[in-house]
């Protein structure tokens, strides 16, 4: 059966938005091939790695596994919308400083994820962390850098409260 047309209305990144596509679309091949977003990864495909993790309505998704039909109505973030390389976001200051980065396959993935982790729990514990990081797979830090860059943000951020 042909997959049929759908559009629909949106909150990318903060702003109004609309996109059209067929309705077997995921979200990861909305957000990359429609939208031309590239910062979100594709690794598996599968919901396995969670290079493609997106926030939706405050929760970290994989993209991949989500259609893009489901977004209608819903605000989704990308790391599009957390920083810029003049301004960064004080997570990815975090990550950068703190060595949380190599190769920067999973960055992204692991980014959106501590976003909705700290937005939801600004003081988590390592176990916490590791819950809301359990998802993402890293094949380069060896996740030692990535909890401390994740327990520095967390810091950075409630002493700011
Ligand atoms: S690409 Fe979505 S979980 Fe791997
Ligand atoms: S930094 Fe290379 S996979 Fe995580």
């Amino acid at each position: 059966m042909e997959a049929s047309c759908i559009r629909i209305q949106f909150v990318l990144n903060g702003r109004p938005s609309s996109a059209e596509f067929t309705s077997d679309t995921t979200v990861l091949r909305l957000i990359r091939d429609v939208l031309k977003l590239k910062g979100t990864k594709e690794g598996c495909g599968v919901g396995e790695c969670g290079a493609c993790t997106v926030i939706v309505d405050g929760k970290a998704v994989n993209s991949c596994l989500m259609l893009a039909a489901q977004l209608d109505g819903r605000a989704v973030e990308t790391i599009e919308g957390l920083g810029t390389p003049e301004a960064l976001h004080p997570i990815q200051e975090a990550f950068v400083h703190g060595h949380g980065v190599q190769c920067g396959f999973c960055t992204t993935g692991l980014l959106m994820s501590t976003k909705a982790l700290l937005e939801e729990n600004p003081s988590p514990t390592r176990a916490d962390i590791a819950t809301a990081i359990g998802g993402n797979l890293c094949r380069c830090t060896g996740y030692h850098h990535i909890f401390a860059s994740i327990e520095a943000a967390a810091a950075r951020s409630s002493s700011k409260d």
